[in-house]
């Protein structure tokens, strides 16, 4: 059961605390501005993350905190023959991606869920490839959530993150 408490990772300077229901974990009116403002932002991004995944057509691929929906949409078209199912932590942005993937979710193909990563809604060794973008960074735990996230992936498969920190633009790959 995910816990609504504590959902802010420590240490944010006061105008990462004023951005974060905006763009850290979108809530409300502002919330759905933020992920209209994010929505297709990032495509070469995701693009070269989903390119490191080497996803293949069957996969089954997890991405956590999935915002507008853009690294669903991108993984899906590759995941042709697979399923791709998205957790993400912000209702407006489940509802706004949801809407975004409509077609897909509509054949079974995508799933999206609400929840935290350090909660993740899926059983053990579900997973051949998981992915986050942007996000690890505004987990309250992101061992927790890596931990979660490396439990519902095969035994030796690939788990990808980017992070962008959210006003240094400084970039993190692995
Ligand atoms: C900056 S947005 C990035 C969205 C998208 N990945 C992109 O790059 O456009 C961060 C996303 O992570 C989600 N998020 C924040 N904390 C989370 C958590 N603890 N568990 C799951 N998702 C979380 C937010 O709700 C938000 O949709």
């Amino acid at each position: 059961m995910t816990n609504d408490s504590n959902t802010k990772p420590d240490g944010m300077t006061r105008l990462e605390s004023i951005l974060y229901p905006i763009f850290g974990r979108p809530t409300g009116l502002l919330g759905r501005l933020g992920g209209r403002m994010m929505a297709g932002g990032k495509t070469d991004t995701i693009e070269r993350v989903v390119e490191l995944l080497s996803i293949r057509p069957t996969d089954h691929v997890l991405e956590v905190g999935f915002g507008p929906g853009d690294g669903i949409q991108i993984a899906s078209t590759v995941a042709s023959e697979g399923f791709v199912a998205g957790v993400d932590y912000s209702r407006p942005m489940v509802e706004m991606a949801h809407d975004r993937n409509a077609a897909a979710i509509e054949t079974g193909s995508v799933e999206l869920q609400y929840g935290a990563a350090a909660d993740l809604p899926y059983g053990d060794d579900r997973f051949d490839r998981a992915f986050s973008i942007n996000s690890m960074q505004l987990w309250p735990d992101a061992c927790a959530g890596l931990e979660e996230m490396r439990r519902v992936l095969k035994p030796g498969e690939q788990l990808r993150s980017r992070l962008l920190r959210m006003l240094t633009n400084r970039v993190t790959n692995w």
